[in-house]
């Protein structure tokens, strides 16, 4: 029998329960899942690609026909050179629908062998996406039931490091200004 083996490509910046979610329904149905993080140097990533590599190896050690990958560059290309037959995608609402059928066209056209296989996670998860658990995470809000107790630590930890950085910048600020009109020699009337 054929064994297939899929790819499920994305940001995962920061991985989140809904990406969990697609990882348990992808490994029931393919032989092998690889899950590869895209190494995106445009875009500015809360986490780096080693860090998000690590929270979803965490993430999916329990799954033996899953793995974590990176790559760079063009998916299909990432993909035939795996030996990968298939890419796994999710989709969440209508809303996800049209960008996605436009890739995977987009990549049908590149690489017509591959094909994308949509799935969609639980209901639960239709509205969470990594942006906004990273919004929330920026404002304070509660997400632990949003991602992992791993992942959610980690956003923590960035948090409170940001929070940390913005203090001392605006102690720096306020110390620059006052030593500016402490030293700074007042304009005489004329
Ligand atoms: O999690 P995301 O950000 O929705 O994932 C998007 C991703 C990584 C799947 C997409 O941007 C992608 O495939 N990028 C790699 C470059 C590429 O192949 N671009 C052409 C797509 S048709």
């Amino acid at each position: 029998m054929k064994r297939v083996k899929a790819v499920y490509p994305g940001s995962f910046d920061p991985p989140t329960n809904g990406h969990l979610d697609l990882i348990q329904r992808g490994s029931k149905i393919f032989d092998e899942l690889v899950v590869a993080i895209l190494g995106n140097p445009e875009k500015e990533p809360l986490f780096s690609v080693p860090d998000r590599r690590k929270m979803l190896e965490a993430m999916t050690a329990d799954f033996d026909n899953v793995t974590v990958d990176t790559f760079n560059g063009l998916t299909v290309d990432y993909a035939t050179r795996v030996g990968a037959g298939a890419l796994l995608r999710g989709i969440r609402a209508i809303s996800d629908y049209e960008y996605e059928l436009q890739m995977a066209l987009m990549n049908r056209k590149l690489q017509p062998g591959l094909e994308t296989i949509f799935m969609m996670p639980a209901e639960k998860y239709s509205y969470l996406s990594s942006r906004l658990v990273r919004e929330i995470a920026q404002h304070g809000g509660a997400i632990d039931c949003l991602v992992p107790p791993l992942v959610a630590q980690k956003l923590r930890e960035k948090m409170d490091i940001a929070h940390k950085f913005a203090d001392a910048e605006t102690i720096h600020a306020e110390a620059e200004s006052t030593i500016e009109r402490k030293i700074k020699p007042r304009k005489r009337k004329s």
